[in-house]
């Protein structure tokens, strides 16, 4: 035959006919055997040797795929790019990696599932079954039961599929002509896929705006909206300026961030610590300094820090005499101001917090140059 079919249907009018000539059809290798029936059969998918989805293991595999990537990603990351200890982990430490292989095993896998469906085995872009346009689709979701042998390739022959339809006794046949592929890639379909797009937003657009203009918060919620009070942008007639938003007055200091009249840092160096010497200053000063510090400076304050390594600063060795000699003042005056490349550590540090490092950057100094006085054990 010339004109391309795309299968030729066989009507049965029971169950059992149909179930009957599905191993005869199957024989005679003539086609694809489906069948299309108004309700579930059973025993039907064995007998026409279906196959399980393979879906299941397309979305394993996927998974699987997506844990690796994950992993692989957060170990170059951490271990290998970017290496910075934070939380006192490991650079390589799997067990923090699990949410992100998590989420993204489970992105994998549902888009593998999603689009895999779809696109690969429901055939997208095609549209509706050809079965769906035959004359007998009528019949198929009453009352009868069709056999279907469709092509698999062009030297399918429906008038031989026909008499083997006919000869496995089936009361009618319809040869189904090969269905047009709806066109993909022309501007029309594009224009009207980015037109509905378009559309939809607009749509959803309005209809957030004024659902939540005209439908605002139910009665009981109602005073939430209708008490009087300033929002942020907004204009508002309590002040002279008319601005909801004020600027504080000028002069304002947060709780605990006073700013220190340092002048230079030479004028500083009369600054006395006020921080007595106990364990717990140490304690706040040693935390301040490993939060703060030591991505810079090193853990033993010699300008060894993990960041140095990583993008070549020079940050100061304060083992050097100079910063042993440097009177507390000092060192407080560059927290507080920073210096050359060093940032300022004021914003973020409270007073206390930048007295307390002080006394912790002093430990760390004569940590290193002990002497054998220092070793004595002192009488309490
Ligand atoms: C972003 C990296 C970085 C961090 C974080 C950092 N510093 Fe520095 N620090 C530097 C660099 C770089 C210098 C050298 C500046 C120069 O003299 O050019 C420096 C210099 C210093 C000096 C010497 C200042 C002087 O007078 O020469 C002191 C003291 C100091 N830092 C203390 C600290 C303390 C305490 C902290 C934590 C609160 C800290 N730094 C955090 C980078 C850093």
């Amino acid at each position: 035959m010339s004109e391309t079919s795309y299968a030729v249907l066989g009507m049965f009018d029971s169950p059992d006919a149909l179930m009957q000539a599905i191993p005869k059809v199957r024989a005679t290798n003539l086609g694809t055997v489906e069948a299309y029936t108004p309700y579930p059969i059973h025993g039907i998918e064995e007998a026409l040797g279906l196959r399980r989805s393979p879906l299941g293991g397309m979305v394993l595999v996927m998974g699987i795929l997506g844990a690796i990537t994950a992993f692989g990603f957060e170990y170059w990351i951490s271990a290998i790019d970017y290496p910075i200890i934070t939380g006192g982990k490991a650079a390589n430490s799997w067990e923090a990696f699990i949410p992100i292989m998590f989420e993204v095993t489970v992105l994998f896998a549902t888009f593998t599932a999603g689009l895999g469906m779809l696109l690969l085995l429901n055939k997208l872009p095609l549209f509706g079954h050809p079965v769906l346009s035959s004359k007998s689709i009528t019949g198929i979701t009453r009352d009868r039961y069709a056999l279907a042998l469709e092509a698999e390739s062009d030297a399918f022959d429906s008038a031989a599929a026909a008499r083997a339809l006919q000869e496995a006794g089936a009361v009618e046949v319809e040869v189904l002509p090969a269905p047009e592929r709806s066109p993909f890639l022309t501007s029309d379909f594009i224009l009207r896929t980015l037109g509905g797009i378009f559309a939809a937003c607009v749509v959803s657009g309005l209809a957030m705006f004024f659902g939540t203009k005209w439908f605002p918060l139910l009665p009981p919620m109602r005073h939430i909206e209708d008490q009087p009070r300033l929002n942020a942008q907004k204009a508002s007639a309590f002040f002279k300026d008319g601005h909801g938003m004020q600027l504080p007055v000028p002069g304002t200091v947060a709780r605990g961030y006073l700013p220190t009249a340092t002048g230079t840092q030479e004028q500083a160096a009369s600054l006395v610590n006020p921080l007595p010497r106990t364990k717990e200053v140490f304690t706040l000063g040693h935390k301040v300094y490993s939060n703060r510090c030591e991505v810079c400076h090193g853990a033993l304050a010699n300008g060894v820090g993990s960041l140095t390594a990583a993008y070549g600063g020079k940050p100061a060795n304060l083992q050097a005499q100079q910063f042993r000699d440097y009177p507390d003042g000092e060192i407080y005056w560059a927290i507080v101001n920073g210096k050359n490349a060093m940032p300022s550590h004021a914003p973020y540090l409270t007073d206390q917090e930048r007295w307390a490092v002080v006394h912790y950057v002093r430990a760390l100094q004569r940590a290193q140059n002990a002497k054998d006085e220092d070793l004595k054990v002192v009488a309490p």
